[in-house]
């Protein structure tokens, strides 16, 4: 298992070590630390968590184009077919937008890298992400709204709410927190704006 954890890893930095929109390689490898920290105590499998975790982003369509398959390629090559299957069944699951569209990660593994991969939007790092994202799509900072797509209005959008999207306890009590620190960082934020 661990040699397999490895070469996933060596895979993903390979590909994504210079990623600018916050999928780069250190957020595969957080979202990994943060889906084993939740598994703590709990009857998973950690080698599809671990997998999954590490390759979740990797044909994501927001940075790869639509006919991408890496993870799959990489879990082809690596994996027998079954295993193959959990771990494509997480990383096909655990969008929000597919979440919007009523899809959900059935088994107690996908909903732990769900909930590893949102600690990630959150919290100081989640800022950063959230700045490095609209920066690199070419949006404003802030515009004075919070209904369009600036990177301000994306926390009152999305990101002030993952709290109650969480499917553990522990990545909610997490996610709690790191929504405590954003809030101040927005009151600093107009405080200065003003
Ligand atoms: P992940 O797939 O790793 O959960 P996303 O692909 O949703 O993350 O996006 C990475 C980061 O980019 C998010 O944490 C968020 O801060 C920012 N982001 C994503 N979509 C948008 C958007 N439509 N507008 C502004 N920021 C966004
Ligand atoms: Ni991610």
């Amino acid at each position: 298992m661990e040699k397999l954890v490895k070469k996933a890893k060596d895979y993903v930095k390979q590909l994504r070590d210079e990623e600018p929109t916050g999928h780069d390689f250190h957020h595969a490898l957080r979202v990994y630390n943060n889906a084993l920290y939740l598994s703590v105590g709990k009857d998973v499998d950690l080698l599809v968590i671990s997998l999954a975790a590490l390759l979740h982003d990797l044909d994501d369509p927001k940075i790869s184009s639509k006919d991408s398959h890496l993870a799959e390629d990489f879990l082809k090559q690596n994996l027998e077919e079954k295993k193959q299957r959990e771990v494509m069944d997480i990383i096909e699951s655990i969008s929000f937008t597919k979440q919007k569209h009523g899809v959900y990660p059935e088994s107690l593994e996908g909903k732990i890298v769900q909930d590893a991969d949102r600690l990630d939007a959150l919290g100081a790092i989640g800022i950063a992400r959230c700045f490095a994202y609209t920066g690199n799509k070419q949006k404003l900072i802030y515009n004075e709204s919070i209904d369009d797509d600036s990177a301000i209005a994306h926390f009152y959008q999305k990101l002030l709410n993952l709290d109650i999207y969480m499917n553990t306890t522990e990545a909610k009590i997490i996610a709690e927190n790191r929504i405590k620190y954003m809030k101040n960082f927005l009151e600093v934020f107009f405080n200065e704006w003003r």
